[in-house]
């Protein structure tokens, strides 16, 4: 994964296993560091652990009874969620407004999979207005998950509410084709200053515990492409 992560031009991976999935079993905060730190000496990517939280009732009852102390935040200021088939948008509201009564920003996991046309523009556009972020994979965007999400994902950009692209690799062969087609895609639709924004400033603000630039903030992006750091 860390080899196709470089041929990419990968710099940073936030890992983020599955955390109160009901299909996955669940993995220790422990091990899950101790595994990064063996593996970070091997490579020059730096690795972060983050974690992908399905908004379950497992989750909704630890985040209850201990706050923050079973979530893997980022930079202890954002927190990477994913919602059931069957969510829906007062429930999901309710809980990411929990989270951010808890200063977390909740970096919505592909929003493109929860809904469609009009009814996910207008929920996406809430949970926005509720101070969430979102993510899309590029295998949604690639086709690769299907024509509906691909489309999906594709309004989602259109309507500026994406503020990352992110490759939800589970294999190698996600980060050695989906993730670099749709770097190439997104330059050719969009230009290369939205493919920067959504590939390289924003997953790197986050990593570095900042806020994104919104997608039409052009000013702001500016700024921070200025400064350069993005680039180091
Ligand atoms: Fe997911």
């Amino acid at each position: 994964m860390i080899q196709a992560a470089r041929a990419a031009g990968v710099t940073q991976i936030v890992c983020t296993p599955h955390l109160f999935h009901p299909g996955f079993a669940g993995i220790r905060t422990d091990d899950a560091r101790s595994r990064l730190a063996e593996l970070q000496p091997e490579t020059e990517i730096r690795l972060i652990l983050g974690g992908e939280h399905y908004l379950s009732s497992d989750f909704v009852q630890a985040l209850a009874e201990q706050g923050r102390a079973r979530l893997h935040t980022v930079c202890d200021l954002f927190i990477l969620v994913e919602f059931g088939p069957f969510s829906q948008p007062i429930t999901t509201g309710n809980i990411l407004r929990r989270l951010r009564e808890l200063g977390l920003f909740p970096l919505i996991a592909h929003p493109e999979r929860y809904e469609s046309g009009k009814r996910l523009l207008q929920w996406m556009s809430a949970l926005k207005e509720q101070g969430c972020l979102f993510v899309v994979n590029s295998r949604s965007l690639m086709g690769a998950d299907g024509r509906k999400c691909e489309r999906a994902a594709r309004e989602l950009i259109s309507h500026g509410l994406i503020h990352g692209v992110a490759s939800d690799a589970h294999a190698p062969e996600d980060l050695a084709s989906h993730y670099p087609d749709c770097l190439a895609w997104i330059e050719r639709e969009y230009g290369s200053r939205v493919a920067k924004l959504l590939f390289v400033v924003n997953p790197w603000l986050i990593a570095q515990g900042r806020l994104p630039v919104d997608f039409a903030d052009s000013d702001q992006l500016d700024r921070i492409l200025s400064q350069g750091g993005c680039n180091a």
